[in-house]
C-alpha cells in the first residue's frame, strides 16, 4: 500500500498542498471556496487554462495554426471567453454551442461546426453566422447545407470530414476515426465524392477535416493520419482540386493518473503533423478540448456517511453519477484527494455517490487516509466532459462552477440550476 501523500506539488496538474496541508488549485485554497459557493462545486483555473494553451501556441509554432477550442469539453461561456482572449477561435457541435461561443465574444471567421447530425436550422444558424466552415460527414448533410445555402442565397465553406480507418488505441468507447465508428467519411469515398460535389452549386469545397478519437498518448494514429490526410489532399490536388485549409482535429490526452508522469507532450503531437502536413504548404487546424481545460478544473464533494459493508468501507458523498458522469460512464479514473491533507496511512475506500444506480461509484477499493463524515474530497481532471456531462437525475440540481483568475480571484461563473428551478420550469407549462 502507498504512503500518503508528501505535502507539496501532487503528480501532475495545478493542483498542490500549501504548508498547512490545505488542497489548493493553482495556490487558491479549495476549502473557503466551497464553504462560500457551496458543494458539489466545480473550480477551474484561468492560469492553468492559459499555461495549456501556450504550450500549444508554442509547440505548434512551426505550422501556426488556428486553434479552435473543442466547446463540448467545457461549455461555460466564461470559459470559452477565457481561451478566445488568447486568440483562440471554437469547434461547436450544435445551434447551442455555436451560441455559447459567439456568446463569449469568438469572431465567427474562428468558429468551426462539427457534428455528425446537424439539422436544417443548425445549418441555416451557421449560415448566417457566417462561421469559417461546415464539417460535413454524410452525402445527405452535403445536400441539406447545399438547400439550406440556396435558401438563403449563399454558398457554404465545406471540410469533408474523412474517417481515415486508423486505430486510435484509446478507450473503445471514445474513438471516432475507426471503420464502424460513426463519424466521418470513408477515405477511399473522397474523390468520388468531391467530384459529385461539383452538382451541388451552394457548396464548396475548402477543406479536408478529421478526428481520430480522445484523450490518446500514443503519436502513431496521429502520426498514421495525418500521412493519410496528407496523401489524399496530395491526391485531390493531383486532380484538379486545390484545398485552402485542412482541419487535423483534437485528441491530445492528458493526465489523469500519477502513473500518467506528464502525460504527451504537444511537441510530439506538432512534430507528427509538421513531418506529414508542413510540405502542403496548407493553414491548418486544430481542435483541443481535453487539453486545454481538462487538468484546469477540480470537482469538490463532501463525504456525506461512512459505512462498512461485508469487505468494503464506503464513502458516501454528495456529489453523483449525475455530477461527474465519466467513471460511471467509461469506467474513468479521476484521481481524488482529500481537501485536507492527512499523513494516516492510507486504507483501501469505496467512493459512491446518492444516486439510486449501481454505477454510481467513482471509485473502488481507493487507497485514500481515513476520511470522517464532514469530510471533503477533490476529484482531479474534472475541467472537462464533466461538468458538461452533469444532469438533474434523481431530482438533483446541476453543481456550481467558479473561475479562477491569474490572480486567483474566485469569479461564480454559474450558479447550481436546483431542482426548484426544474420545477417553475415545469409549473410555468401547467
Ligand atoms: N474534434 C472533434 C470532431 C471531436 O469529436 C472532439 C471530441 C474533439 C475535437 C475534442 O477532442 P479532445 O481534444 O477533447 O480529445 N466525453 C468523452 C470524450 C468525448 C470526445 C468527443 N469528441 C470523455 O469524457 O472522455
Amino acid at each position: 500500500m502507498s504512503k500518503a501523500a508528501p505535502l507539496g506539488p501532487v503528480p501532475f496538474g495545478p493542483v498542490s498542498y500549501d504548508a498547512t496541508g490545505a488542497l489548493c488549485l493553482s495556490s487558491t485554497p479549495l476549502a473557503p471556496l466551497a464553504a462560500q459557493f457551496g458543494s458539489p462545486l466545480y473550480v477551474y483555473s484561468g492560469a492553468h487554462i492559459s499555461a495549456q494553451i501556450e504550450r500549444l501556441q508554442s509547440a505548434f509554432a512551426a505550422l501556426n495554426p488556428l486553434i479552435c477550442y473543442a466547446v463540448k469539453a467545457n461549455m461555460n461561456t466564461h470559459v470559452i471567453r477565457h481561451v478566445a482572449s488568447h486568440g483562440v477561435g471554437a469547434d461547436v457541435v450544435s445551434v447551442g454551442e455555436l451560441r455559447r461561443a459567439l456568446a463569449a465574444g469568438v469572431s465567427p471567421e474562428k468558429i468551426v461546426f462539427a457534428g455528425v447530425a446537424k439539422q436544417p436550422a443548425e445549418l441555416e444558424a451557421g449560415l448566417e453566422t457566417g462561421i469559417l466552415q461546415f464539417n460535413v460527414e454524410s452525402w445527405s448533410e452535403l445536400e441539406a447545407l447545399n438547400a439550406a445555402a440556396a435558401r438563403m442565397g449563399t454558398i457554404a465553406p465545406v471540410a469533408l470530414r474523412v474517417n481515415p480507418d486508423v486505430d486510435a488505441q484509446t478507450l473503445a468507447k471514445i474513438t471516432t476515426g475507426s471503420r464502424g465508428n460513426k463519424f466521418g467519411l470513408p477515405f477511399d469515398d473522397i474523390p468520388s465524392l468531391v467530384q459529385q460535389m461539383q452538382t451541388l452549386p451552394h457548396v464548396r469545397l475548402e477543406a479536408l477535416a478529421m478526428h481520430i478519437g480522445s484523450q490518446l498518448f500514443k503519436m502513431q494514429p496521429f502520426s498514421d493520419a495525418y500521412k493519410r490526410l496528407a496523401d489524399l489532399t496530395r491526391h485531390l490536388s493531383s486532380v484538379g482540386t486545390t484545398l485552402q485549409r485542412l482541419d487535423i482535429g483534437g485528441g491530445l490526452g492528458i493526465p489523469y493518473a500519477p502513473e500518467d508522469g506528464d502525460g504527451p507532450d504537444p511537441v510530439d503531437l506538432a512534430a507528427a503533423a509538421t513531418e506529414h502536413l508542413a510540405p502542403l504548404g496548407l493553414p491548418t487546424i486544430v481542435e483541443p478540448g481535453r487539453f486545454i481545460v481538462g487538468n484546469a478544473g477540480v470537482m469538490i464533494a463532501d463525504v456525506v456517511y461512512t459505512k462498512e459493508s461485508y469487505d468494503h468501507h464506503f464513502l458516501l458523498l454528495n456529489a453523483g453519477m449525475n455530477d461527474l458522469m465519466r467513471p460511471a460512464l467509461y469506467e474513468a479514473y479521476h484521481h481524488i484527494l482529500p481537501l485536507q491533507h492527512s499523513s494516516a496511512a492510507p486504507i483501501p475506500q469505496e467512493l459512491a455517490g446518492p444516486i439510486c444506480e449501481s454505477t454510481d461509484v467513482f471509485a473502488k477499493q481507493r487507497p485514500l487516509p481515513p476520511l470522517e463524515e464532514g469530510a471533503q474530497v477533490a476529484f482531479l481532471t474534472a475541467g472537462a466532459y464533466c461538468a458538461v456531462l452533469a444532469n438533474h437525475y434523481n431530482g438533483r440540481a446541476l453543481p456550481a462552477e467558479v473561475l479562477l483568475s491569474a490572480t486567483g480571484e474566485a469569479k461564480l461563473i454559474r450558479p447550481a440550476v436546483s431542482d426548484a428551478d426544474m420545477i417553475a420550469l415545469e409549473q410555468a407549462q401547467a
